[in-house]
């Protein structure tokens, strides 16, 4: 079993179901509200335990009622919390999140504890692989991939500014359609894969420029796509660890993702092994 480190984050998810997403300065209202553990960096966990490896959190949270429910299900799932503390006085993260009929959501995370993380955190970190994303702060990230010698992943989500230097030290960045376009140009820095979601559209990935895998994710009726980015990232972190062929790790993460996006909440929705392999 492949041992990975997710160094990330850790929120509450506050769910409203609405009928539409709203457009700047309206409201829209009759919201069905519910609650999920949440966090890029703690889904991206999960999502790797359910799929098959051996998986210890790096994260940061509140001293308040919120981390327990946002622990939960990485507790039962048997993600190692040892490294994941939690902070006096501090507000575990949350994110507030709108999802449509169609699965399509709106986003806004206030970090809390999450932005406690530090460098001096991430300096031992052993494992086959590492995975991380940018809802900690950015120097955490660069110590992160300078200290660490293994499989290094990096999801660029949400996007923001990014050092150089954890793009040429990636194997594997992910990122999607958006993000793509947010960073441009920079992408060309990473020296090794990038892989580019583009919801239910073909999926690829490329290698200095070049594309040299496609997969077209599975056709599903999509109910909520909160947490379908960071299932695919963690499968195909772990796809690619475990030797597999860059094509058939695509297709992997592409069916593991729309498994997510099939259920509601990030976390209840992620998949397992068993669950991928039979789509597949
Ligand atoms: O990627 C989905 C996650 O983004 C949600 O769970 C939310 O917490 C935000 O961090």
């Amino acid at each position: 079993m492949p041992s990975i480190v997710v160094i990330g984050s850790v929120n509450l998810d506050i769910v409203a179901s609405v009928t539409r997403l709203p457009v700047a300065g309206e409201t829209v209202t009759g919201a069905k509200l519910r609650r999920y553990p949440g966090g890029k960096g703690a889904n991206q966990a999960l999502a790797a335990r359910r799929l098959g490896a051996d998986v210890r959190l790096v994260a940061r949270v509140g001293d308040d009622a919120a981390a327990d429910e946002a622990l939960a299900l990485l507790r039962e799932g048997g993600v190692d919390l040892d490294e994941c503390r939690r902070i006096e006085g501090a507000e575990t993260g949350l994110a507030f999140i709108a999802v449509a009929p169609s699965g399509e959501n709106q986003i806004i995370v206030a970090p809390g504890a999450n932005r406690m993380l530090t460098p001096d955190d991430v300096q031992a970190v052993a494992a086959d692989a590492l995975i991380c994303q940018l809802e900690v702060p950015l120097p955490v990230i660069v110590e992160a991939a300078e200290a660490f010698s293994g499989f290094f992943g990096v999801n660029l989500a949400p996007a923001a500014e990014i050092d150089v230097r954890v793009l040429q030290r990636a194997d594997l960045v992910v990122v999607n359609e958006t993000e793509s376009d947010w960073y441009g140009a920079s992408l060309r820095a990473c020296a090794g894969l990038v892989a580019t979601t583009r919801g239910a559209g073909i999926a690829t990935l490329e290698q200095d420029g070049q594309v040299i895998a496609e997969a077209e994710p599975p056709g599903i009726q999509a109910v909520d796509t909160t947490g379908a980015g960071d299932t695919f990232t963690a499968a195909l972190a772990l796809a690619l660890v475990e030797g597999r062929a860059p094509r058939e790790a695509l297709r992997f993460a592409c069916v593991a993702g729309s498994l997510a996006a099939m259920a509601r909440g990030a976390q209840p929705s992620l998949p397992n092994r068993a669950s991928v392999l039979k789509r597949m």
